[in-house]
């Protein structure tokens, strides 16, 4: 590794936690991709022992546990989901409820933060449950909210604290106790759920996630290192759905979100949606090809807005040794993403919104080598060739109906509320339909 890398690596004294920060790409390469399995654990921290006991999927310590919990669900996600033809008809579906809901609004001002969250968590329900949501469920539509919440407060003050005094626990107040209460809420929440959709199974024959875990789980009983469990069923169901639905909400959120702040942008992806769906068909994925510039805007709006900034906290799984610095087993490491989004190396302007430069100079799409919002390596994002449909479908279906403005007089804030991801403070828009002819729900391309 070179010297610069080198530089790009600081370690930080966390109220006694020892962590190493990775910045840049070079850094972040050299480390999360050429030494991928040593630092694809997670760090056993007070709080995430606290709720999840380092099991489930997305906390879960490097091993057997998580690579049996992760093949389960890439598996899952596969089988369920984006590895059938039936699963992108399934996607066009929701998107046709979701800008019906939002033609509801008839052009006047709403916070789409609501709709949008339905909509995406209801992609990963289809995989995790087998079915949607309506969009009145307030039952779902709380958990989730509760969920979201704890997003903010594991990265609060409280929660630093805590991991640093867990003994804090046995204080009465503070946000670390209204953690506590979200959790015990969401967690049983899940549990009744879970009954709920696995009632009729059949075993080995399964009809989603929640099956196939059932399966596995009855297929290991007698086997003592098995790792599958009712509660890690229950964590991994909860992290599969918070870990889908919060990132791509706020991907879209901060995409219409820059679409009325840029109307120029905006036109040039309208032109680009009415010259390639003619006749106002719906989006389908074999368009994405043709439609480099929507392309270009989404992967800018994931670079520029940085919604998981730091990652997910990771940890060395054995001794580590970039350029010649020692960094111990059980380190905790946090993988600067922003840093990498903002390398001057790699990106001219990297302060600027600019969807070109994901484009060649004939317009085609072009990847970039230091765009890692979905991370790298053993632990890297599991979701994001869902996430790639679910972007895609949705932003091209609601800017083919809609031209996005702010409420007259209004421009909000593109501060981000900080948390775990940074999503924008709520702001309200208007969505006014556009006059070309529009596909309804139960309306598919596929229907033709
Ligand atoms: C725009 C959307 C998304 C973004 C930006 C995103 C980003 C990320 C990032 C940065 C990580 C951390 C990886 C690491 O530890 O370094 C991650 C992990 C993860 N993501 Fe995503 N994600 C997105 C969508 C999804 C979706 C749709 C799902 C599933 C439904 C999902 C499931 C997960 C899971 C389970 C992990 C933990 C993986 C592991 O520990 O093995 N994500 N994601």
């Amino acid at each position: 590794m070179s010297a610069s890398c080198a530089r790009q690596i600081f370690s930080l004294d966390l109220g006694g936690i020892l962590t190493v920060v990775l910045n840049g790409y070079d850094c972040m390469k050299e480390c999360l991709y050429h030494q991928s399995e040593v630092f694809a654990d997670r760090p056993s921290l007070p709080l995430f022992q606290k709720m999840t006991k380092m099991g489930g999927l997305l906390n879960c310590k490097y091993g057997k546990g998580w690579i049996d919990h992760r093949k389960l669900a890439c598996n899952s996600f596969r089988y369920f989901g984006s590895g059938q033809r039936l699963f992108e008809r399934k996607i066009s579906e929701e998107c046709m409820f979701f800008v019906d809901a939002i033609d509801e609004h008839k052009g006047r001002p709403f916070n789409p933060k609501h709709l949008v969250t339905n909509a995406v968590s209801n992609i990963t329900n289809l995989v995790i449950f087998g079915q949607r949501f309506t969009y009145d469920d307030h039952n779902f539509q709380h958990m989730i909210e509760l969920f979201s919440e704890n997003v903010e407060l594991a990265v609060s003050g409280w929660a630093l604290l805590y991991n640093a005094f867990p003994w804090i626990e046995y204080v009465p107040f503070g946000k670390h106790q209204k953690l506590f209460r979200n959790a015990a809420e969401v967690y049983d929440f899940l549990l009744q759920v879970i009954k709920r959709f696995s009632q009729g199974r059949v075993p080995r024959v399964p009809r989603h996630y929640i099956d196939a875990y059932l399966d596995e789980l009855e297929q290991n009983a007698a086997d003592p290192s098995s790792s599958f469990s009712q509660e890690n069923l229950i964590y991994s169901v909860g992290e599969l759905i918070i870990a889908g639905t919060e990132t791509t909400t706020n991907t879209l959120r901060w995409a219409m979100l820059y679409m009325a702040l840029y109307p120029n942008i905006q036109e040039r992806v309208h032109r680009e949606i009415d010259a390639v769906l003619s006749n106002g068909r719906a989006p389908t994925l074999e368009d994405k090809q043709r439609m480099p510039y929507a392309e270009a805007v989404l992967h800018e709006t994931l670079r520029f807005c940085n919604i998981v900034p730091l990652g997910i906290f990771r940890a060395t799984s054995q001794d580590a040794s970039v350029n010649g610095y020692k960094i111990p087993k059980g380190t905790t490491v946090i993988t600067n993403l922003y840093s990498v989004h903002f390398d001057e190396k790699y990106w001219s302007d990297p302060g600027v919104f600019l969807p070109e430069r994901f484009l060649d100079s004939s317009g085609n799409f072009v990847r970039r080598e230091a765009f890692l919002p979905f991370s790298l390596g053993r632990r890297h994002c599991l979701g994001e060739q869902l996430a790639r449909m679910e972007m895609f479908l949705f932003f091209t279906t609601l800017l083919q109906r809609f031209h996005l403005q702010f409420p007259p007089g209004t421009i909000p804030t593109v501060a981000p509320k900080l948390g775990m991801t940074l999503q924008p403070k709520p702001y309200s828009i208007c969505a006014v339909r556009r006059q070309q002819r529009v596909p309804h729900a139960g309306d598919t391309p596929f229907d033709r």
